[in-house]
């Protein structure tokens, strides 16, 4: 069963440094060699990454993580709206990382042969648990439908889906794209939610306090098995708690 724990911060640079630290102290807690962490994309991680990259680069042992995304845009990587773009900008561009620790999924490619691709590098190179890859840390953000990764509202099936990626639409953009599906998600060590901003705090009230109008969220369903959840907040996105 998952364990849940919220931590609200006054200052957003408090929230990143809780996280940059969850990270780091992960590392040092486990003689673990590597660690896989998938990441978010969207806005919120964009002040995380610049944070981490002028404070972090150098105590993060970066050589001992696999990074991975939880979900992409079906752009080419080089197009602003890609989370690999983004990530490449604000982070990586400022670690020393190997290349091949670097798993992106492909958004210029066909999004359903992507979708298997990216599903079996998965499969290939984490380790499993049960039938499922497992992620030590997952990122994720909110978005203010609720949704999660790369699942939206009206695609709740996606938490007991039979493959690790899905291909999914953005309900308002039409836009294409792939994410991790939910039995890769609850399969994590670890989830942290980055959630800040006033825009953020009514689905957060809703899925704190278990109201009914939570359970049409996808974040409402994230709860790893054998795992623990971390929210790290700024007061604004918790002012509905
Ligand atoms: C994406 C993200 C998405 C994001 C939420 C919150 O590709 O957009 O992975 O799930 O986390 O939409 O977005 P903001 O951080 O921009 O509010």
């Amino acid at each position: 069963m998952a364990t849940t724990e919220v931590r609200i911060f006054e200052s957003i640079e408090n929230v990143y440094d809780a996280i940059a630290g969850e990270i780091l102290k992960t590392t040092q807690e486990s003689t673990q060699e590597i660690f896989d962490i998938a990441l978010s994309g969207g806005n919120s991680p964009k002040g995380l990454f610049k944070h981490i990259s002028e404070k972090y680069a150098k105590t993060i042992p970066w050589e001992r993580f696999h990074l991975w995304w939880g979900d992409e845009r079906c752009v080419p990587p080089d197009d602003e709206q890609s989370n690999y773009k983004m990530t490449l900008d604000l982070l990586l561009s400022n670690i020393d990382i190997p290349e091949e620790n670097v798993h992106r999924i492909k958004g210029e490619e066909d999004p359903e042969k992507e979708a298997v691709r990216y599903s079996a590098e998965m499969e290939e190179t984490l380790n499993a648990r049960g039938k499922d890859p497992v992620f030590d840390i997952i990122l994720l953000g909110l978005g203010d439908d609720g949704h999660t990764a790369s699942i939206f509202p009206d695609q709740l099936e996606l938490f007991e889906y039979k493959d690790s990626c899905a291909v999914t639409q953005h309900p308002l953009s039409g836009q294409k794209r792939i994410t991790i599906t939910g039995n890769v998600l609850n399969n994590a060590n670890q989830i942290f939610f980055l959630v800040t901003g006033q825009n953020k705090s009514l689905r957060v009230g809703e899925i704190m306090n278990d109201n009914d109008a939570a359970k049409l969220l996808p974040a409402y369903y994230i709860s790893p098995k054998n795992g623990e959840v971390i929210w790290f907040m700024d007061e604004a996105a918790a002012s509905k708690i």
